[in-house]
């Protein structure tokens, strides 16, 4: 049976650093409170008109493609994975084989809109891709730059505080060897709640959703206004519901909840146990409830990897800088048994067992 490998990785995180203080000059918080609650001290800002999304991904995906031994032309896929896109279309994966100078026209571009899990997402699609023997080199990005987007005035302060801007990437391949690549995905989703976490306008909806789920929360939407002044208006504008909206300690509680969930069925699914574990890159979305999730499945320090504090939550874009980092700083060998967990919006979430 082909299975597949992470064959190259890289990551790419912006210059500038804004710390906790820094957001405290802009909006009613505290150095104290972000990292009481969020683990998180400082999170990297892109270059507003020198950066974006996918400039950002390219920077990661040249590393990653030169780790993987083979040249831009030999990607024959391309997966985007980020909910802060350059444009609402076309999607950052043809913009970054723009940037990359991929001229390979045989190669396609895919985008794929699942958030806090959507490398864990577009890891499963590069696998399959792989195994089916449809594709060698697929390349998988996770990129974000949420500090275009974000409110910085203190009624945005539960959802700016989190966000940072960065990007990750792999290159999955063909595995030779017997017994290691990727040895299992899964995958979920439950849209019940899609709006507990979300980023609604500007978008199509024209309200449809908030009468038929009977939804009270106050999205921005007019009733009254007619075609065309409808995807953005007034009053989105001015009540700030142009931005991410967010119900923390709902979000706390189904992550804490999904993410032993969905590693467990992966470790059932191949006969192993938590304590074969050696890496668990957890999605970081904040430091407590990676810690909650460590408890509960018991396991050590050295098991898994955290680095919200230095980058905030960066969405798709997590859990490939934290893969590279911890591969970067010797802590995952060939023959380690890695676990990559996701929970996020949607609420859509996920694992992948990785055999280093
Ligand atoms: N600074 C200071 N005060 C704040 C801030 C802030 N940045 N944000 C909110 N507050 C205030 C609130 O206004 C509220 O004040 P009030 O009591 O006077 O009304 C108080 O702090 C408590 O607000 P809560 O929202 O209840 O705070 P909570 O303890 O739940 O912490 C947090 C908020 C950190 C978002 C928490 O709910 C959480 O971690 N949720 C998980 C969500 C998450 O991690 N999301 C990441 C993105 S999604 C993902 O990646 C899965």
């Amino acid at each position: 049976m082909i299975r597949s490998k992470i064959g190259g990785i890289g990551y790419y995180v912006p210059e500038t650093a804004v710390t906790n203080d820094d957001l405290a000059q802009v909006m009613d918080t505290s150095d104290e409170w972000i990292q009481e609650r969020t683990g998180i001290r400082e999170r990297r800002y892109g270059l507003k008109h020198k950066e974006t999304t996918s400039s950002m991904g390219a920077r990661a995906a040249e590393i990653a493609i030169e780790r993987a031994g083979i040249s831009k032309e030999d990607v024959d896929f391309i997966i985007f994975a980020t909910l802060s896109p350059d444009y609402y279309f076309p999607g950052c994966g043809v913009l970054l084989q723009r940037e990359l100078g991929i001229t390979n026209m045989e190669a396609g571009a895919l985008d794929i809109r699942n958030q806090c899990s959507g490398f864990v997402y577009g890891l499963s699609i590069a696998d399959q891709f792989v195994r089916s023997g449809m594709y060698k080199n697929v390349l998988l990005v996770g990129a974000e730059m949420h500090s275009m987007g974000l409110d910085y005035s203190t009624r945005g302060r539960n959802v700016t505080v989190i966000f940072g801007d960065g990007a990750g990437a792999v290159v999955v391949q063909p595995d030779d060897r017997e017994d290691s690549g990727i040895l299992t995905t899964k995958l979920h989703s439950d849209g019940t709640y899609a709006e507990k976490l979300a980023f609604i306008n500007p978008g199509a909806h024209g309200g449809y959703h908030f009468d038929k789920m009977d939804i009270e929360y106050d999205f921005g939407y007019d009733k009254s206004i007619k075609y065309g002044e409808i995807f953005i208006t007034d009053k989105m504008l001015k009540d700030g519901q142009i931005f991410p909206n967010m119900e923390g300690q709902f979000v706390f509680k189904l992550a804490v909840q999904k993410f032993p969930e969905v590693i467990k069925e992966a470790l059932d699914e191949v006969g192993l146990e938590t304590s074969d574990i050696n890496m668990l890159i957890p999605h970081q979305a904040n430091l407590r409830i990676s810690q909650f999730v460590q408890r509960r499945l018991g396991l050590s320090d050295d098991q898994v990897w955290n680095n919200i504090q230095k980058y905030g939550n960066t969405t798709a874009a997590s859990i490939p800088i934290a893969l590279c980092e911890a591969w970067e700083a010797g802590k995952i060998k060939d023959g380690d048994l890695v676990c990559l967990a996701a929970f996020g919006s949607g609420f859509t979430w996920g694992s992948a067992l990785i055999r280093w």
